[in-house]
């Protein structure tokens, strides 16, 4: 764990060209299960690797919002969509505490080995909460190195943030969790 997370320099951007073990995009699938016109968000997607295979899934009626802090990472997202025929990716600017969307915007949010790498994840969580439609879904994928999040920790992250663990897959060294927000009854149940 490093005290101040950062984010990779897009002259890094060749570091994220491979899937991680338990992290690759047919794992992804199966937890995110995107559906075909869904409006999705992603959060921290670098060059595009889940980008690309993401938006495709949620067909011509469906959009895969992309959010960044790094133009560079967006311009190079928006040139891959464009020399391959991708047209529902909408890049977004900005930064991943301060989410620039309503309430209940989407069906789904995710973010792959982007969580450690933003300070404040619990206000990262939040943000997902809020912005996810009652019902919707956030999906962290999370990779042993000197940025991650444990499981253990995002736990209680999420659980702070109002969200409850739906199911899990990986290993102790990289794992995909997908959670959903706490409705009112499990809240007044004390279920976490
Ligand atoms: C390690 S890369 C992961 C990229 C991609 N998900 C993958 O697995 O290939 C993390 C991404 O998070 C972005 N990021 C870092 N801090 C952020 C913040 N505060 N808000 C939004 N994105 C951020 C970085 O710019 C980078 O594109």
């Amino acid at each position: 764990m490093v005290r101040r997370p950062s984010a990779l320099p897009y002259s890094q951007r060749k570091l994220l060209d491979l899937e991680l073990p338990f992290l690759t995009t047919h794992s992804l699938d199966q937890v995110l299960r995107p559906v075909s016109g869904e409006r999705i968000l992603e959060i921290g997607p670098g060059t595009g690797l889940q980008s690309m295979h993401v938006a495709p899934q949620l067909g011509p009626e469906g959009r895969l919002d992309v959010l960044d802090i790094q133009e560079e990472m967006l311009d190079h997202i928006s040139r891959r969509a464009q020399d391959s025929g991708v047209r529902n990716i909408v890049p977004t600017l900005g930064d991943a505490r301060e989410l620039p969307f309503q309430d209940g915007t989407f069906d789904a949010v995710y973010l792959v080995t982007a969580l450690g790498e933003i300070p404040e994840p619990e206000r990262v969580l939040s943000e997902a909460a809020r912005v996810l439609e009652p019902g919707g879904r956030l999906v962290v994928g999370e990779f042993f190195d000197r940025h991650w999040i444990p499981f253990s920790r995002l736990h209680r992250y999420a659980d702070r943030s109002g969200l409850h663990l739906d199911t899990r897959r990986g290993s102790t060294m990289a794992y995909l969790a997908r959670f959903k927000p706490c409705t009112t009854e499990a809240r007044l149940a004390g279920v976490s």
